[in-house]
This record gives C-alpha cells, structure tokens and sequence, in this order.
C-alpha cells in the first residue's frame, strides 16, 4: 500500500471512489460504515490538489483511498462548504485553516487505520506552507467518520444546518 501526493493518473480512480461512497448510492442498512456528502467532478479534484493537494493511497495501482485538502477562499462558492464557513465564530481563518476532506476509504480497507495514514501526508505536504490547522464537517449521522476523526485528535468546535441536514465541525491543529 503506497500513500503519496496524487499524480494525474490517480483522478479517475479518486471519482470512481467517491462515486461509489455518495449518501444516495450508499445502501441506507450500510451507512454506519460512512458516506459522502458532497460530489466532486475529475476537474475539481484537479483544481483542489492545484490549491493545495490530494493524497491517495494505492493497492497493486487501484485508489483505495482519498483526502483532500483545500484552502477556504477556494471553496467558498461550494453550498455546503459556505455554510460551514458562514456558521463559523473566528476559529478558521483563510490564511491559517486548511479544510480537509472530502475523505474516503474502499469497504476493503476500512478499520485498519488507513485514513489517519492519509491525514499524515496531508500534514506533510503542508509543511513549510501558511496552513496550521486542519477543518472538516460531518454529517452528524455519519458515526463511522466521528469516531475515526476522533481517534486521530479532531476535536468538534461547532455544528450547522444545511439543506434540512445537521453537520458539526470538526478541526486539529497539527503545527
Ligand atoms: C470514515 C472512514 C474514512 C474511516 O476510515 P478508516 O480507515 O476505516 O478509519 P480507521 O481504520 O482509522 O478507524 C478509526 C476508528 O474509527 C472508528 N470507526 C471506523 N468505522 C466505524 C464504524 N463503522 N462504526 C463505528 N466506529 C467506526 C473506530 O473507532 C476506529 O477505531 P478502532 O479501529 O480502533 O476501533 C471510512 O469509514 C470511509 O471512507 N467511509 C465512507 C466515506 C466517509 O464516510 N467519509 C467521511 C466523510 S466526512
């Protein structure tokens, strides 16, 4: 299992993860295991890792797992991201927060640890850059993705409503 920065090749495997994990694909008995909320096309992903970057990790050449990281000003115009941010009471800042996710693991890969891999080379690809903290939202009945991000030191700083559908924040400082 490698997990590394994304490279061209690795943008269709990212969708063809992320189309499999969406909220409305995810049978309803099987959402304990997590899903997506958002949906991302091959070209935002692109432009995602040219604002900050993707991290995948790969087995025998196939994604089994994505996390992305952007900065705020970049995402500003994605409805559910605008939320959050509108939500916000000054703990993230564009010039300091990175946001994390969406992130993803394959049915296969799940419970062995595999994401906060992935958060760890997010966290270096920041190194040296202007980002010391990391945030995310989470659907709040999404159990399976509190619990990992728990585990791995994010701590809950806020909640909001989007679209009738309850989220809480989530955010590490890891510099
Ligand atoms: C959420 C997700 C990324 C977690 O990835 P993972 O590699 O399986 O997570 P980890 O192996 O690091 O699990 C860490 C902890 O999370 C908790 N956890 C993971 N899956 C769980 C589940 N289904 N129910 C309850 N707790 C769960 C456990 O406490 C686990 O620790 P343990 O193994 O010591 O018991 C993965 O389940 C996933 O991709 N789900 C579908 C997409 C998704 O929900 N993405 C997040 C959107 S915000």
């Amino acid at each position: 299992m490698e997990v590394r920065r994304a490279v061209a090749a690795d943008f269709a495997g990212v969708v063809d993860l992320q189309d499999r994990n969406l909220w409305s694909r995810v049978d309803p008995n099987d959402r304990g295991g997590g899903f997506l909320s958002n949906r991302f096309s091959q070209q935002q992903f692109e432009a995602i890792d040219d604002d900050v970057c993707v991290v995948v990790a790969v087995d025998d050449r196939t994604v089994v797992g994505f996390l992305c990281g952007s900065g705020m000003d970049a995402m500003r115009n994605n409805p559910l991201v605008h939320s959050m941010i509108s939500a916000d009471h000054g703990a993230m800042s564009p010039d300091s927060t990175c946001l994390g996710g969406p992130v993803c693991i394959d049915g296969r890969q799940r419970g062995k640890g595999l994401m906060g891999r992935l958060y760890d080379c997010l966290y270096r690809q920041l190194r040296g850059t202007r980002y010391k903290e990391v945030a995310v939202f989470i659907d709040e009945t999404n159990i399976a993705s509190m619990k990992a991000h728990e585990k791995i030191g994010f701590e809950v700083t806020n909640t909001f409503t989007h679209d009738g559908r309850k989220y809480l924040t989530l955010m590490k400082k890891f510099k």
